[in-house]
C-alpha cells in the first residue's frame, strides 16, 4: 500500500475496521479489528487526541453504508448519520429535497453479422432498437463531412474526437442519419454526454472494437442493428442544511457532496469532505464565528452537480450575494498536497496561510462549488488531486491526519475571510 510508505501517517482502513499506525524511522504496524480505535498522538497541537479520530470515524460510518447512490435508501441512512451528528454538535438541520431526471444504460450493443457487440449509450441518447446499413463519416463528423456520403434513412458511425459529442450527433441527424456509433480515437471504451436530449440513438464504441467495423464499412455495405436500451427515472435527493438556530444568512457556506457513484463506497470521494465539513462544524459550534458560517452536505453530485444546483437555484440573490465565500471540499482524504483553487481575492488570501496548501486561480474539476461561482458567490474548491482509486469499488481508504490537517486549514480560511484574526 503506497500509503504506508508515508509512514508517519495514520492510515484507516474502511474494509476491516483495522487502524494500521506507522511511525516515523521505525516502520511498524498496529492492527485492531473490529470497531476499536486507537487514539493518534495527534501531529496538530490544537487537535485534542478525542478530537482527532472523529473526521475518520465519520468516513467509516458513512463508508460501512455501502455506495451512497442519490435516491437510494443507503441515502436515508447517510443523511440520518449527518443530521443526528450536527444535532450532537448543537445545529439545527433542514433537508432541502430536488428531484431531476436520471438516465441508464440498461445494456446497449450493436449487431453485425450476428455478432454482437456492446457499446455503452451516451447521456441524453434517444432509446432505441434498429437496423439499418451502416455508413462511415469522413474525419471526425463536421457538416462537410457528412455531405461527402448519403447517410440519409442510415447508421452512421464516426471517430471520437476535434468536435463535441452534440455537434457530431446533431449533424448526424440533420444529415438524416437514424442512429449514430461514436468510435473511440484512444484505446478502451468511453462515457460521454450530449447534453440535452437527442432524437437519434447514440452508441459508443471502444477503439479495439470501433475501429474494425469503421474500416470495414467504408469497404462494404453492412446491414446493423442498434440497440440503445435505456431508462429514465425521476431521482429524489435531499442536501442536509446545519446552521445555529436563528442564523438566516451566512457570511461563508462550507459544504461538500455526500452521494457517490453507483459501485463505489466513496471514502475519498466524497466522505472525506463531508466529515471533514462536519468536524469544522464541531470546532466552530462555541465560538461566535458559528453565527457566520452555514454546513451543506449535498446529494446528487456524481449525477451532475444536482444539490449545489438545487440550492444556488432556491436561494435569493441577496442570500448569495452577501456570501463572502463559498468553500467546497471533495477528494481532500488522501493523495498529495491540499490545493485550493478558485476566485482569485480568496486563492489570495490561502496563500497568506501559514499551510500546508497551494493555490491556483481559476480552476479545475466539475464540483459543487461550479453552480455558485456561476452566481458570482467568491469559491475555494479545496481537493488533493485525482486518486488512483477515484470512482472505483476500492475507494475505501482516508488517512485521519489528512482530514485533521484539511479542516485546520479550512478553519483558518474561515478566520480569515472572516477577519477575526
Ligand atoms: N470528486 C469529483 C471531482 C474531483 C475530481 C475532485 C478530481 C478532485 C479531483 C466529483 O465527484 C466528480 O466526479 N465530478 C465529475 C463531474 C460531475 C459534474 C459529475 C468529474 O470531475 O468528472
Ligand atoms: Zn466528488
Amino acid at each position: 500500500m503506497l500509503s504506508l510508505l508515508r509512514s508517519s501517517r495514520l492510515i484507516f482502513s474502511l474494509v476491516s475496521t483495522t487502524l494500521i499506525i506507522g511511525i516515523t524511522g521505525c516502520p511498524q504496524s498496529v492492527s485492531l479489528s473490529g470497531s476499536e480505535i486507537v487514539e493518534p498522538q495527534s501531529a496538530q497541537s490544537n487537535v485534542s487526541p478525542a478530537a482527532a479520530n472523529r473526521a475518520a470515524t465519520d468516513v467509516q460510518a458513512l463508508v460501512s453504508l455501502g455506495p451512497r447512490v442519490a435516491g437510494t435508501p443507503v441515502m436515508d441512512q447517510a443523511s440520518a448519520y449527518l443530521i443526528e451528528e450536527y444535532r450532537k454538535a448543537g445545529y439545527a438541520t433542514k433537508i432541502q429535497p430536488f428531484s431531476y431526471s436520471k438516465v441508464e444504460d440498461q445494456g446497449s450493443n450493436l449487431i453485425v453479422e450476428r455478432t454482437t457487440i456492446t457499446g455503452r449509450a451516451l447521456n441524453g441518447s434517444e432509446a432505441g432498437n434498429l437496423s439499418a446499413s451502416l455508413v462511415a463519416i469522413p474525419n471526425v463528423g463536421q457538416i462537410s463531412d457528412f455531405e461527402q456520403v448519403n447517410v440519409r434513412g442510415a447508421i452512421a458511425i464516426v471517430e471520437r474526437g476535434e468536435i463535441r459529442f452534440s455537434e457530431k450527433a446533431t449533424n448526424a441527424a440533420a444529415a438524416g442519419a437514424v442512429g449514430l456509433i461514436i468510435v473511440n480515437n484512444a484505446p478502451g471504451d468511453f462515457s460521454g454526454s450530449l447534453g440535452d436530449g437527442f432524437d437519434i440513438p447514440v452508441l459508443s464504441l471502444s477503439q479495439e472494437q470501433g475501429r474494425p467495423l469503421l474500416k470495414q464499412a467504408e469497404r462494404e455495405q453492412l446491414e446493423i442493428t442498434l440497440n440503445v436500451n435505456i431508462t429514465e427515472r425521476t431521482v429524489t435527493g435531499r442536501n442536509i442544511i446545519a446552521h445555529l438556530a436563528g442564523v438566516d444568512q451566512p457570511s461563508i457556506l462550507v459544504g461538500g457532496h455526500y452521494d457517490s457513484v453507483q459501485g463505489s463506497p466513496g471514502a475519498n470521494d466524497n466522505a472525506s469532505g463531508t466529515a471533514v465539513v462536519l468536524e469544522m462544524a464541531r470546532n466552530l459550534a462555541n465560538t461566535p464565528l458559528a453565527q457566520q458560517v452555514w454546513f451543506v452536505a449535498f446529494d446528487g453530485e456524481e449525477d451532475g452537480l444536482h444539490g449545489s444546483r438545487a440550492f444556488v437555484r432556491e436561494a435569493d440573490s441577496q442570500f448569495l450575494s452577501n456570501l463572502k465565500g463559498m468553500l467546497n471540499f471533495d477528494m481532500v482524504g488522501i493523495n498529495s498536497a491540499l490545493q485550493a483553487s478558485g476566485t482569485p481575492t480568496l486563492t489570495a488570501l490561502v496563500g497568506t496561510l501559514d499551510q500546508p496548501v497551494s493555490t491556483v486561480e481559476g480552476g479545475i474539476g466539475g464540483s459543487d462549488h461550479v453552480p455558485f461561482a456561476s452566481a458570482d458567490v467568491p469559491v475555494l474548491f479545496f481537493n488533493r488531486g485525482q486518486d488512483a482509486n477515484y470512482h472505483t469499488p476500492n475507494d475505501l481508504q482516508v488517512e485521519a491526519d489528512l482530514l485533521n490537517e484539511t479542516t485546520q486549514i479550512g478553519l483558518d480560511v474561515i478566520r480569515q475571510v472572516l477577519g477575526s484574526r
